[in-house]
């Protein structure tokens, strides 16, 4: 049996607590597997006296993740503590500057610094891998990387917060107002310590730009995706698409077209009985598409101490085997930069407008609508005790860029109070 392979942990919270409880529970199954005893050498994270309900007393600590990364006792620097930049970066950089392999969770670092990381790791030989980064126990980099490295990928889609589509079921289920469902979310632990990232979307814009960058071969481009959060679909929305026969999810897509790659993260409608249409709670699920596989759907748990664990130590495992690969699946040098096609691939909508209720309000917006080359392809006014009129249209298919323009121009009229509700709905 080979040398064991020391690991150096910093961040002891949900996840690296996780790892430390698979390196301590599967150790001979471990070394099975990969031909080397896998151990823990030193840990650090910010409070030392936290009980945190696994034995460290066979590990050195370390106050400094910077110092825990350069330890010579450390063979791989396993990063959990999170955030883009700071000590996360830092210390992954004092890593992999020294040759030294990292394997991380942390989506925000590298939507944001992926790139110079990656071209940093392969300047120094070290792998830089994380898998954990992208919807948590799912093996999803490894599937674009490896087993599907034979096919052109067109797209990528999927839920890839699991926060999102709990507060989207859980409406939907309970008949309760967003507001409420977030402030549950909040109680029960669901949500990041700034909710933003949940249900603004960036998190899971983060984990889309990763995954675009594997799928096309480009440099991560998380500018590059446009974002929209859950934050302003209502209980009504939720109700009226289920009557159409589909269910609001946070749905991410990357996709090839001619004029470069789109990504996207937003509210969106899907056909109530496909297998993202039927995702519940906090899972998260996957569809890619390639030339020559077709499409595969990956689901599981997208976070949680277990399933993310369970990432870190695929990586981990793959490093003790020796199992080397480019960070992004191509040598970072080769990447190019992302040639951004944002909101040009058309889709019908949903639309919501609050229209004052008077004579030719809904034959301007009807007009607005017509000028700008967007087809109405159903419409309903709904009963209603105020002044105002809650109308609902489906356009049919439009880019979303000239939608945009339009209901500008729909807001000009004067007739609309409020901002509209514009939602795409998924393409087959
Ligand atoms: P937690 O907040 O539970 O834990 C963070 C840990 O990092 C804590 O132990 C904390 O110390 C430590 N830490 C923070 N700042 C420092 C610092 N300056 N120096 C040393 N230690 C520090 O986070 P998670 O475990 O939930 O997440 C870790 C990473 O995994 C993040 O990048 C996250 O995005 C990612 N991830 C998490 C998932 C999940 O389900 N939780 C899923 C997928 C990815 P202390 O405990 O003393 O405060
Ligand atoms: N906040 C994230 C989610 C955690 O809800 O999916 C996992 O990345």
């Amino acid at each position: 049996m080979s040398d064991p392979l020391r690991l150096g942990i910093a961040g002891l919270g949900t996840v690296g607590v996780g790892v430390v409880r698979i390196v301590q529970d599967h150790a001979d199954m471990l070394a099975a597997r990969t031909g080397r005893a896998i151990s823990i050498s030193a840990v650090s994270a910010r409070s030392r006296d936290k009980d945190r309900g696994v034995d460290l007393s066979g590990y050195a600590w370390e106050d400094d993740p910077v110092a825990l990364a350069r330890r010579d006792d450390v063979d791989l620097f396993v990063e959990l503590m999170g955030g883009s930049d700071g000590p996360a970066k830092a210390a992954t950089e004092a890593a992999l500057s020294v040759g030294k392999p990292v394997v991380t969770a942390n989506k925000a670092m590298l939507a944001i610094h992926g790139q110079a990381l990656a071209e940093l790791a392969e300047a120094n030989a070290a792998p830089l891998r994380f898998e954990a980064a992208v919807a948590g126990g799912i093996p999803v980099v490894k599937s674009l990387t490896e087993g599907l490295a034979g096919n052109a990928i067109t797209r990528v889609s999927g839920v890839m917060n699991g926060t999102c589509n709990y507060i989207l079921t859980r409406m939907e289920s309970a008949g309760l107002p967003y507001d409420e469902v977030f402030a549950e979310a909040g109680a029960l632990g669901y949500l990041e310590a700034d909710p933003t990232l949940d249900v603004g979307g960036i998190d899971a814009g983060h984990k889309l730009a990763i995954l675009s960058a594997i799928a096309f071969g480009t440099q991560v481009d998380f500018d590059g995706v446009q974002l929209q959060g859950i934050q302003q679909v209502s209980i009504d929305d939720i109700h009226r698409a289920r009557d159409m026969g589909y269910r609001i999810k946070l749905l991410g897509e990357a996709r090839r077209t001619p004029a470069g790659i789109e990504q996207s993260m937003r509210p969106t409608l899907v056909p109530a009985d496909s297998p993202l249409g039927q995702l519940e709670g906090g899972t998260n699920m996957v569809v890619i598409e390639g030339d020559a596989v077709g499409q595969i759907v990956l689901r599981g748990a997208g976070a949680g101490e277990g399933p993310t664990a369970s990432a870190v130590m695929g990586d981990v495992a793959d490093i003790a085997r020796g199992l080397t690969l480019p960070t992004f699946g191509q040598p970072a040098t080769t990447l190019a930069p992302a040639t951004r096609a944002n909101a040009v691939t058309e889709c019908a909508h949903y639309l919501r407008l609050l229209l004052r209720d008077e004579p030719g309000a809904l034959a301007r917006v009807a007009t607005v609508l017509g000028q700008a080359g967007i087809s109405i392809d159903r419409m309903r006014q709904y009963d209603h005790p105020g002044a105002d009129a809650p109308v609902l249209i489906v356009t049919h298919p439009c880019a979303p860029l000239d939608l945009a323009q339009a209901l500008r121009g729909v807001i000009d009229t004067g007739v609309v109070n409020g901002e509209p509700v514009a939602l795409q709905i998924q393409n087959p």
